[in-house]
């Protein structure tokens, strides 16, 4: 199968690129800036508008899986725009090239579209964004609804693992606790924390079998961030001494964030043979791939 993947250097990305390619199909790696380590690279900003669908038409893919997105919460908030065309205007232009072409189109979405104030949340549970990031993820999934026929909308939490471009919480926590140093770490925050391994092989798994609707592709446990990151330094050998408890409002962030946005994920342990993992299990295999 030829998949064409978005984001292709990210955290989740560059997993469903090598996962992709271990499972011998033909990867298009689509990036901006620094090309991806493999698959053939395409290089594609989507924030020109206009080359998005015409790129991808062009290639003819089978399937499509759209990582690529803005995901500094924080960022979003003070760059509206940007955060809009990248989210919601550019996954409006993937859905449409794949209507064109007839490829199945896997959106990765996230738990930032509930408002946090029930956790455990289903696929039909209303989405009810209290920050930039989720509104405009929110629209994404709402164009790729419109705009695509076959399509499946992966939500997804609090995505953690090696690799990437940038830090996620396992490796920045790690980090600080391996060189001494104290870390403030929320409790009143709870999410699903998802190894992003685990979550290409669901994503893969959705893209060869065509699925479609809503699924919530996330870790299957529902935690802190405090007690996710007291586990961490528990199975990395780190002082968990270092980690000191806070609350959200002391946190200088400028987005909110929902308080428990935890996603229930019995539809994809129905569904995928890939299931999601606890996190205990996580980490065991986040330790052994280091
Ligand atoms: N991280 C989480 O905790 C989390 C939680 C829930 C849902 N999600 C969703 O999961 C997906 C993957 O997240 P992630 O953590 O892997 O993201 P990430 O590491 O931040 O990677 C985002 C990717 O998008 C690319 N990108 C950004 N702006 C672009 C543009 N204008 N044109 C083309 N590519 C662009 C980035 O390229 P550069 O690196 O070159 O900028 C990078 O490859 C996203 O859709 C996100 O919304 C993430």
């Amino acid at each position: 199968m030829k998949i064409f993947v978005t984001g292709s250097t990210g955290l989740l990305g560059h997993q469903v690129v090598r996962l992709a390619l271990n499972s011998r199909h033909e990867v298009l790696a689509s990036y901006i800036g620094q090309p991806p380590a493999s698959g053939e690279p395409i290089e594609l900003d989507l924030l020109d508008l206009q080359a998005v669908k015409p790129t991808i038409t062009k290639l003819k893919p089978d399937a499509i899986i759209h990582t690529a997105a803005y995901t500094d919460v924080d960022g979003c908030e003070a760059n509206r725009d940007v955060a809009r065309k990248i989210n919601a205007e550019a996954t409006k232009q993937v859905a449409l090239a794949a209507d064109e072409i007839g490829a199945h189109l896997t959106y990765i979405s996230t738990d930032y579209v509930f408002n946090g104030e029930k956790g455990r949340y289903k696929e039909d549970d209303e989405p009810r964004p209290i920050d930039y990031y989720g509104l405009t993820k929110l629209e994404g999934e709402r164009h790729v609804q419109a705009s695509s026929r076959e399509w499946c909308v992966a939500r997804t939490s609090a995505i953690y693992g090696w690799g990437g471009e940038k830090k996620n919480f396992a490796t920045w926590l790690v980090d600080n606790l391996s060189s001494g140093k104290q870390v403030k770490v929320v409790t009143d925050q709870h999410v699903s924390p998802t190894l992003n391994t685990n979550l290409a092989e669901m994503v893969l798994e959705i893209s060869e079998k065509r699925l479609t609707g809503v699924l919530h592709t996330a870790g299957a446990s529902q935690v802190s961030r405090y007690e996710f990151a007291v586990e961490l330094a528990k199975v990395f050998d780190q002082d968990s001494g270092l980690i000191k408890q806070a609350k959200m409002e002391e946190m200088t962030w400028v987005a909110k964030r929902p308080k428990d946005s935890s996603l229930d994920v019995s539809r994809c342990m129905r569904l995928l043979k890939s299931k999601p993992l606890e996190v205990s299990e996580a980490l065991r295999v986040m330790k052994e791939q280091r």
